[in-house]
């Protein structure tokens, strides 16, 4: 038998008594505070016993903190105590353009004594908009995390903290003496949408966005609340440290890395002004595809040692900067709500607002929904409100500021009678959408309607925009899409703002639409629930015209496609006199398309077999893939039913591909669809 040396035994004995205080007080955490324990009785019992054991034989060796020595954890509620941070957690100096960016590259390069043109080397990351938070290790073993509060003094949130996943508890490796990590505590978009709709399930009142939420999660005095949240910790920075710190900023981060801690693998370092702003204009592009909301991107110089020569003021580091992105909020006041009229006469209230620079743009204007949305949010004229527009997004109304809501502010109420004809204004039950019951008395709708007609998916009639049709329908030389292919020269040219060339190309681009497709014809006269797809099958099935026209409820719904909504939407309008009127209109002025294609296809390679074309392929749009399936006999579909045959599925295919998935229909790639279409 080997005997250990007596110093080993020593070492691994301590090693495993700490092991084990560290053990049973996390088993402690989650039976005491998180009431969901993570051990049986038997097992706990058993460490306890070991540990006891060890400390009878070593009573030097007893931690104050020990188990052994208290029941239970050390705390059950969070009391947001003040507790102190050993060095104080500085702000962040803005730059908010180009030029502050400049100037804070050239204060740096001045006061580090460098030439101007010198290529400073920066660490960045995201700016995280969350909340930042110090966590305390002690001999590597977390004993505290606090808010930032004034800097100097925040509140304490250990328990909290403690349930956070990404906050280790103990670090990876040992970290003499005491060691503060700084980092931001965030909420993904995903979560936040998750815990917002679970709020307003319970009648809670749901966050404004991602940081009140984590705020929000964090500052619970009943820990099991926060564990129930989903947050993360990303951690940037170091504070007092007694052991030796890596000489560059950015290993600082891998060593945070490395000791178990979240970094942002968004993180690089960059040399030099170009580089810096290249470096935030990618982010700045990447900002709506991260999972969490960042505000902007940070550099420090990724010098320490220049750091510490630099110094900090009382309220921010002279060597870091945040350069901040376009805000996507900001608050602004409602003047006025109008309600719009479409081709189908629903009306839209649209927000008037005092202009207000948002998400790099100004934003005047923004559609809500419908007034169930307006009474929801208890939107008032007069209010002021927030504004959010994030990247690419349309602009909306995220709230109202009730704490600055005016006396005279008033409620809005849907307009009994149409703003532009005056007709009355109707709403199925159930239905939250207010439509003008006009039809095509309406001038709205009618100007919607010759707008629909007019464009590049329907009769394509270049030219044709918003400014002549407005024109056309105010000097009263058109009133319904018909009237288009009767217009002539002479009253053209005889309108303000008309020149001859103008007039030719309106009139000759009309001429040309005369000339169509049977698809395009069906699509343009707006029936309503019939887009581009439906009228494309409708198309193919029927041929012609008058075999649609002539089609009953059942055999509508016979097509890919239609369903007996749709059906009754199409049948009602097809017998409608007045469309009728229009349509016998159009046709006798020479709008036509090729001959009815037969019926009945057999014969073509794909005839009886339906596809749905579904995400972006590479080598060809959807409407071409459509268009070369049709020519092969096959009907495309706009939506997946058993009747389909197989899904064509391109990139960031979504539901659809889910669909055919779940019904066992055969998905095929753009390879796939290429091949059956050399093949046939
Ligand atoms: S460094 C001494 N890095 O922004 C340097 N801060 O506006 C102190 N923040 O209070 C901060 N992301 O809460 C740093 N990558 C990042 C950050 C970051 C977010 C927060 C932090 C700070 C605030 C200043």
């Amino acid at each position: 038998m080997t005997t250990l040396p007596l110093f080993a035994e020593d070492t691994s004995e301590r090693a495993r008594l700490n092991e084990l205080c560290d053990q049973i007080e996390a088993h402690n955490f989650s039976y005491y505070v998180l009431d969901a324990p993570t051990i049986s009785d038997a097992a706990y019992d058993a460490l306890m016993r070991e540990l006891i054991e060890l400390e009878t034989r070593h009573p030097d060796w007893r931690r104050a903190d020990s188990p052994t020595q208290r029941v239970g954890s050390l705390h059950r509620t969070t009391q947001f105590a003040p507790l102190s941070h050993r060095e104080p957690l500085r702000s962040l100096d803005n730059a908010m353009n180009t030029a502050d960016w400049d100037a804070f590259y050239q204060r740096l390069t001045r006061a580090l004594g460098a030439p101007p043109d010198t290529a400073l080397c920066f660490c960045a990351e995201p700016k995280f908009d969350g909340l930042a938070i110090n966590l305390t290790y002690q001999d590597g073993r977390l004993i505290s995390a606090a808010t930032r509060g004034d800097g100097h003094t925040g509140e304490e949130v250990t328990l909290n903290i403690r349930t956070l996943a990404s906050v280790p508890q103990r670090l990876s490796q040992t970290v003499p003496g005491v060691l503060e990590v700084r980092g931001e505590v965030v909420m993904s978009h995903a979560a936040f949408a998750e815990l917002n709709a679970a709020q307003q399930a319970a009648g809670e009142k749901p966050f404004v966005n991602p940081r009140n939420a984590a705020a929000g999660s964090l500052r619970q005095k009943d820990p099991r609340i926060t564990a129930r949240r989903p947050l993360e910790f990303f951690a940037y920075g170091v504070g007092a440290c007694d052991a030796p710190l890596p000489e560059r900023q950015s290993a600082l981060l891998d060593w945070l890395g490395r000791l178990g801690f979240q970094i942002s693998d968004l993180r690089a370092v960059v040399r030099g002004r170009d580089a810096a702003l290249n470096y935030h204009q990618q982010l700045l592009a990447r900002r709506q595809s991260l999972a969490f909301d960042i505000d902007g991107a940070v550099f420090k110089l990724d010098d320490r040692a220049a750091q510490a020569q630099l110094g900090s003021t009382e309220r921010a580091p002279r060597w870091a900067i945040a350069f901040k992105f376009p805000a996507e909020e900001a608050q602004s006041r409602l003047l006025a709500v109008d309600f719009q009229v479409g081709r189908t006469g629903a009306l839209t209230p649209v927000a008037r607002i005092e202009p207000v620079f948002v998400g790099g743009v100004t934003v005047a204007n923004i559609t809500l929904h419908n007034i169930d949305e307006i009474h929801r949010k208890d939107i008032r004229l007069g209010d002021a409100v927030l504004v959010r527009r994030a990247g690419d997004v349309i602009p909306e109304i995220v709230r109202v500021l009730p704490e600055l809501r005016p006396a005279d502010a008033r409620r809005i109420e849907l307009p009994s009678q149409c703003p532009v004809c005056g007709s009355a204004v109707v709403r199925s039950e159930g239905e939250a959408v207010a439509r003008c019951s006009g039809g095509l008395f309406c001038p709205a709708q009618r100007r919607e309607a010759i707008l629909h007609f007019a464009s590049r998916k329907a009769m394509n009639i270049d030219g044709l925009g918003e400014k002549w049709v407005e024109q056309w329908l105010q000097a009263g030389l058109i009133a319904h899409v018909d009237d288009l292919y009767r217009l002539r020269f002479e009253e053209l040219i005889r309108l303000p703002r008309m020149g001859e060339k103008s007039a030719h190309n309106l009139l000759d681009a009309i001429a040309r639409s005369k000339s169509t497709t049977l698809a395009r014809f069906l699509y343009a006269l707006g029936i309503p629930e019939v887009g581009e797809v439906t009228a494309a099958s409708l198309a193919a099935y029927f041929g012609s015209l008058d075999a649609l026209c002539a089609a009953d409820l059942t055999a509508l719904q016979a097509v890919p496609d239609v369903g007996p909504i749709v059906a009754e939407e199409i049948h009602t309008f097809l017998a409608q006199p007045h469309n009728q009127t229009i349509i016998d209109q159009l046709l006798a002025a020479g709008v036509h398309w090729p001959d009815p294609q037969p019926a009945d296809r057999a014969g073509q390679p794909l005839a009886g077999k339906t596809f749905v074309l579904t995400g972006s392929l590479s080598g060809l749009t959807r409407e071409e893939a459509s268009e070369r399936l049709r020519a092969l006999g096959a009907k495309v579909a706009g939506s997946v039913s058993a009747k389909t045959t197989a899904v064509i599925a391109g990139d960031e295919a979504g539901s659809k591909r889910d669909k055919a998935e779940a019904l066992g229909i055969p998905i095929l790639d753009e390879a796939a669809l290429m091949a059956l279409l050399q093949q046939n």
